[in-house]
């Protein structure tokens, strides 16, 4: 039986964790793809460091150079992350003629195009399942099981961290610091946490779902991005009165006048079943013209569910690495030559429904005053709170939950509403979906 070399360049949670299962899994992952699958050589920062994994008879280095150059590495895994190093070392694996597989959605999302033009040229696969939504295997089912579909929709929680914090906060009461950094030690968080609490992390998985959705190329500057790090307690708290949950959702939507990509909280009502994924865990719901609405759901981040994903792709470069680049799916799920840019939708644009909570004062007609400015421009309210006043306090919190309506028209009602001298302070504004 031919047996295939790996070289894994990184072996922290991600890497330690794909050499482990890769070990432990040995048999079944030789009966899968008929050849038996070895690590030989690992590379990391600091050899002196003790490793979670077994690294017996694997060539341990501080030099990654040394596996993407080396003859008898077949495939080179890629689990650094980052953009410099890793890009540098992939792009030399690819001219090297090794097939490459990845868990780094920055690299992917911001250097795809480039990397896959790359592959193609010389032949050989550049594989990411693991870069989005951990062990869920979501780039197979858009690219291979959805085939037969227009994409319409993607709409998931796709930050492990981020849910997870959001989860913790909101059941238990504890402090985003404290919380991020048990998502630290769990090894869930990027190395710069910011990219979770931001959404970048999330801005990168989703340009990478929308391209292999909807035909185009990475986008990743398109996306419109908001983290959770600015969200107060309190609109999660008057979410939950007024039926719905707070998630951070990655969402792609093909309309007729362009592709919305954006990532931001967003109110989902309490009985959808994303509204119910807690914790680490990511789910996905894909939009497709044949399918319908299916729900993809399992763990976001981690070593062994992200390693489950790494292994998976290994296994498909073992099985049809000599088969011809006809035969092969492609990286993007379409055909390179088929692939072309649809311009995205400026957030002034989107359309959804919007939570906004302003502090007014406690006087008769505020209300009417507030309505008035939304009916100029066309808005229809769903419904409307008026929250307790604090004790001592002339002001209360006044929420509307509007009903699906442009952007633009609403930040013009939300300014003029900001200008009256009832109003104290600045909106809080959050989008509502409600993923019928
Ligand atoms: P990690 O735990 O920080 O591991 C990084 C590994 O790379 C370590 O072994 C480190 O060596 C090595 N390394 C870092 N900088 C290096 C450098 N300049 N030169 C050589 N080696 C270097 O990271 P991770 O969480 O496994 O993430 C790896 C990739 O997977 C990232 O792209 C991440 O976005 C992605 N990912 C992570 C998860 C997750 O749950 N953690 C899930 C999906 C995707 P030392 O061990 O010696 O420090
Ligand atoms: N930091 C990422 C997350 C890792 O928390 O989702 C998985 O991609």
């Amino acid at each position: 039986m031919q047996s295939i070399n790996v070289g894994i360049l990184g072996l922290g949670t991600v890497g330690g964790g794909t050499a482990e299962v890769l070990r432990r899994n040995a048999d079944v992952i030789t009966r899968r793809c008929a050849r038996q699958v070895q690590v030989t050589m690992a590379s990391v920062r600091d050899a002196s460091k003790s490793r979670s994994c077994d690294c017996d008879g694997v060539t341990l280095t501080e030099d990654p150079y040394s596996i993407v150059n080396s003859d008898e590495i077949d495939i080179v895994v890629e689990l650094i992350g980052g953009e410099t190093l890793a890009k540098e070392l992939v792009l030399m694996a690819i001219a090297n003629g090794k097939h490459v597989v990845t868990a780094n959605k920055a690299l992917i999302a911001v250097h795809g195009n480039e990397i896959f033009a790359a592959a193609d040229a010389k032949g050989v696969s550049v594989s990411y399942e693991a870069a989005v939504a951990g062990g869920i295997s979501i780039i197979k089912n858009l690219r291979e099981g959805f085939a037969g579909n227009q994409i319409q929709s993607i709409a998931g929680i796709i930050n492990g961290t981020g849910n997870f914090i959001l989860t913790e906060m909101r059941d238990k009461g504890r402090t985003f610091e404290d919380v991020l950094a048990e998502a630290q030690e769990l090894g869930y968080a990027e190395a710069d946490p910011t990219f979770d609490v931001e959404g970048i992390d999330a801005a990168h998985k989703l340009a990478i779902l929308a391209a292999i959705s909807f035909g185009t190329p990475l986008q990743f500057d398109d996306v419109y991005t908001e983290g959770i790090s600015k969200l107060d307690l309190v609109d999660v708290d008057y979410a939950q009165e007024l039926g719905y949950r707070i998630k951070h959702l990655g969402i792609a939507k093909k309309t007729d006048s362009g592709l919305e990509l954006r990532v931001h909280p967003t109110l989902i009502p309490k009985k959808r079943l994303l509204a119910n994924v807690n914790g680490v865990m990511n789910a996905i719901l894909v939009k497709g013209d044949a399918v319908g609405n299916t729900l993809h759901y399992g763990a976001g981040a981690g070593a062994e569910p992200t390693a489950s994903a790494v292994v998976a792709d290994i296994i498909d470069v073992a099985r049809t690495c000599n088969a011809s680049s006809e035969f092969k799916v492609p990286a993007l799920g379409f055909q390179p030559e088929s692939i072309k840019s649809i311009a995205t939708k400026a957030p002034s644009e989107f359309e959804c429904a919007y939570y906004l909570r302003f502090i007014v004062s406690d006087v008769a007609g505020v209300m009417s005053k507030l309505s008035a400015e939304f009916a100029e421009q066309d808005i229809s309210i769903e419904g409307i709170t008026q929250k307790e006043p604090e004790k001592g306090q002339n002001t209360v919190s006044v929420i509307f939950i509007t009903q699906k309506t442009v952007e633009g028209a609403l930040d013009r009602a939300v300014s003029k509403v900001e200008s009256l001298d009832l109003v104290h302070g600045s909106a809080v504004k959050l989008r509502v979906e409600h993923l019928d």
